[in-house]
């Protein structure tokens, strides 16, 4: 058959790019623990391997071109769902969800309105409703997939708006002094969130942590008291379900009756730690989240899926509506129907339901509960191996985090030793053998690893610490000797929440 138009291909060169990128991609995947994380390359050695050109004015072969797209992707890229990547918080990836990429955009519903994807927006249906089974959340809520933690927190937060502060939609922002209740440890999407949403930097009380980096509940009641006699009205507690930096859990339990006492909405930002209520070591407050009123989950980071892939629940799907249901006249499409458009900001949507709900069906509750407890498990693998080193220091860490700084004998302040493992950092990420993140706590720089990729892990620690202590990231003209005891052990240092 003949191309029907300009941009589509003959089948039969379809089918033969499709299987050649297959076995492209297959090859790749075979490869990639022999592979470097990253080839390091400054961005003016990927751009010069891009090259500078304009527009085309005429195209050009599929096959060469994407060829040459295959090409660049895998000599420019850094490999998230590499083994030794454990930077950040980012999911291997699983490959049975690259194929149902592929699967839905080529038969590419559009999940805003029921007509246009009617079995797609069922499977975002049933996604959504196991999605809250795993993590022990209400069977009835409400929920949908979007584009990742942030997406999902904002949705958490103006859900909470429309429930607890109704005026706003007439009225506006002006004249209402609304606040939410948030510590440090809340990632950046908040400040984010203040922004765009009209709250301002005022509309957050900052409230403090206690030792283990978690919510300090008396504070959180004194503020709420205080405010109430200041004028503002309270409407949103934020509590972390593994907190960006250290996985640190905020006590769910007593902060949701906090809210219940106070008639606040209790959203917990579970985009890293709340797919952990699956797995059986999961800290107790996990088992708290049915308590919530909303809960923003990350697919693409612990149920292993490629980008682009978050989820928000709230409590009943009568929420979404009531926050985003604007239905204009010239839409047409049924007035009962599952309209994903009325349940969240965005209006024509991809459908990225289709990989989770592939994955929930390959592993099952049980074989993803392994994975993520395998995760923890070698997070806590690395803390012991980092306890019997002589010369690091572990720092906070809970569920995959743990945290560690490079201390050699002889530094004497937090400064040298911070500018020290910020050096650390730099040759790790560039060096290619393996990747870990940054954390910032109490002014002391450590070096942040997190596991979210046990599916193509074995045995990580091990290498891990090849990749902190002895490859030429570690080589410091510094490092003097290796003292027969390790550092925390002499500094009677021990993590706040590990
Ligand atoms: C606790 C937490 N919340 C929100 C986010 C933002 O998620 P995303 O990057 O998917 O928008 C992250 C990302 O690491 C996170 O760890």
């Amino acid at each position: 058959m003949e191309p029907r138009s300009a941009i589509d291909l003959d089948p039969e060169e379809f089918r033969a790019l499709g299987h050649r990128l297959v076995d492209d991609l297959a090859g790749l995947l075979e490869r990639l623990p022999e592979l470097p994380v990253t080839p390091g390359e400054s961005p003016e050695e990927v751009r010069a391997a891009l090259g500078e050109a304009p527009l085309p004015e005429h195209g050009a072969a599929p096959g060469e071109l994407l060829a040459e797209a295959r090409d660049l992707l895998f000599e420019h890229s850094l490999f998230t769902g590499h083994p030794r990547f454990m930077g950040y918080v980012i999911g291997a990836g699983a490959p049975l969800s690259a194929l149902a990429e592929l699967l839905a955009a080529g038969v590419n519903p559009n999940l805003g309105g029921y007509p246009l994807a009617p079995i797609a927006s069922e499977i975002e249906r049933q996604t959504v409703q196991w999605i809250a089974e795993l993590i022990g959340y209400r069977p009835d809520c409400g929920g949908i997939l979007v584009s990742g933690g942030n997406m999902a927190n904002f949705i958490g937060v103006l859900a909470a708006r429309r429930a607890k502060a109704p005026q706003v939609r007439e009225e506006g922002m002006a004249g209402t002094r609304l606040r939410l209740y948030a510590t440090h440890e809340t990632h950046t999407w908040i400040d984010k969130a203040l922004d765009m949403f009209g709250f301002g930097a005022e509309g957050r009380r900052m409230i403090p942590i206690d030792g283990s980096l978690r919510m300090d509940v008396r504070a959180l009641r004194s503020a709420i008291a205080e405010d109430r006699a200041d004028g503002f009205q309270p409407f949103l507690v934020v509590a972390n379900g593994g907190s960006v930096s250290t996985g640190a859990v905020d006590p769910l339990r007593e902060i949701s009756a906090v809210c219940r006492e106070e008639d606040l909405w209790l959203h917990v930002d579970g985009a890293y730690g709340a797919f952990a209520a699956a797995a059986p070591s999961a800290p107790d407050d996990l088992r708290a989240l049915a308590e919530a009123d909303s809960i923003a989950l990350d697919p693409h980071k612990w149920l292993y899926q490629p980008a682009e892939a978050g989820c928000a629940l709230v409590r009943t799907d009568a929420d979404l509506l009531d926050t985003f249901d604007f239905t204009p006249p010239y839409y047409r499409l049924g007035a009962d129907e599952l309209h994903y458009y009325k349940r969240g900001p965005q209006n024509s949507r991809n459908f990225r339901a289709l990989k989770v709900w592939l994955s929930l069906r390959h592993l099952g509750r049980e074989g993803f509960a392994q994975l993520i407890e395998r995760d923890i498990g070698l997070a806590r693998e690395l803390d012991r191996i980092i306890d019997a080193a002589p010369d690091l220091e572990r720092g906070p860490g809970g569920l995959s985090i743990s945290t560690f700084r490079y201390v050699p004998d002889g530094a004497t302040s937090d400064e040298e030793l911070n500018e020290l493992n910020t050096e650390i950092l730099g040759r790790l990420q560039t060096g290619g053998e393996a990747f870990v993140s940054n954390g910032l706590l109490d002014g002391r720089y450590w070096l942040r690893s997190c596991s979210a990729s046990a599916p193509k892990r074995s045995p990580a620690p091990r290498r891990a610490r090849c990749g902190t202590r002895s490859s030429a990231a570690c080589r410091s003209p510094r490092r003097r000797g290796s003292p027969a005891r390790s550092r925390a052990a002499r500094r009677g240092t021990r993590s706040a929440c590990a």
